[in-house]
């Protein structure tokens, strides 16, 4: 489970967060909402300890990140967009074997891990391929398979189909309705509506730093009586630019 609680955070005088809450119960995934700037990946960075917040806190399966960062990270598989980070003269499979190896785990466990993986991800083809020449959502699909080659029960991915084709991002979409169903806890960030429809119950939007909302989308499409798309600009432009 993922407990926000309060998180403010500004890089010099702009507040990139204004006190976040929210709460994810184990085995949901939750739909970060949010037009670009809004505070997304700050919140995620927050979460995954590679920011620290002026102030609030966050407990990830009950520890703490200011207090047990380690045991955080050791609970966490994160992905964010960007730099895929991959080493492009390894192949994919010894691109995610790596990084089970610095994780601790056995060859047995590694190879286990990655042969499910790769099913899963549709990678068949190219898991003993070098990820030099791979396309975006190749290197994508990789690049979630070592974020989460120790199988861990909390996973952050900020925009994880963002610039994919449709394919590939129906492969993740499949992948992270597989993690629901093992009971991960999921919070992934998108500013696409109908990715977050298909793929969660619940979703917290955020506009400039705060929550505008944190409700299921059936319960919000009935309170609202407009469809997700309508109720999002509705929202958002209430605040204003
Ligand atoms: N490292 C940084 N330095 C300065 N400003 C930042 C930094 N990271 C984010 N911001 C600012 O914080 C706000 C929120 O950004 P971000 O969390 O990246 O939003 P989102 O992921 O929703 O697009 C934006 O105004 C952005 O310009
Ligand atoms: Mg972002």
């Amino acid at each position: 489970m993922i407990e926000v609680k309060g998180l403010k955070k500004s890089f010099k005088d702009v507040e990139a967060l204004r006190g976040i809450d929210f709460f994810v119960p184990r085995g949901e995934v939750l739909g970060l909402l949010g037009e670009n700037g809004a505070g997304k990946t700050t919140t995620l960075r927050i979460l995954a300890t590679m920011l620290k917040p002026n102030s609030g806190t966050a407990i990830l399966n009950g520890y703490d990140i200011l207090e047990q960062p380690h045991m955080v990270r050791k609970n966490l598989g994160i992905l964010f967009g960007g730099e895929s980070g991959l080493y492009d003269r390894l192949t994919a499979r010894e691109n995610i074997c790596y990084y089970g190896e610095l994780n601790d785990m056995s060859k047995e466990d590694i190879e286990k891990r990655i042969d499910y993986l790769t099913d899963i991800l549709e990678m068949g083809e190219y898991i003993d391929r070098r990820v030099g020449k791979f396309s975006k959502g190749m290197k994508q699909k990789v690049s979630i398979a070592r974020s989460i080659v120790h199988n861990p029960p909390i996973m952050l991915f900020d925009e994880p189909t963002s610039g994919l084709d449709v394919s590939a991002a129906r492969v993740i979409h499949r992948f992270l309705d597989e993690c629901r169903q093992e009971g991960k806890t999921v919070i992934f960030s998108s500013h696409s509506m109908g990715e977050v429809e298909k793929l969660c119950e619940k979703i917290v939007i955020i506009h400039k730093g705060e929550v505008l909302a944190y409700d299921s989308i059936e319960s919000l499409k009935a309170k609202h009586n407009m469809d997700l798309e309508n109720l999002f600009v509705e929202m958002v432009g209430e605040r204003g630019e």
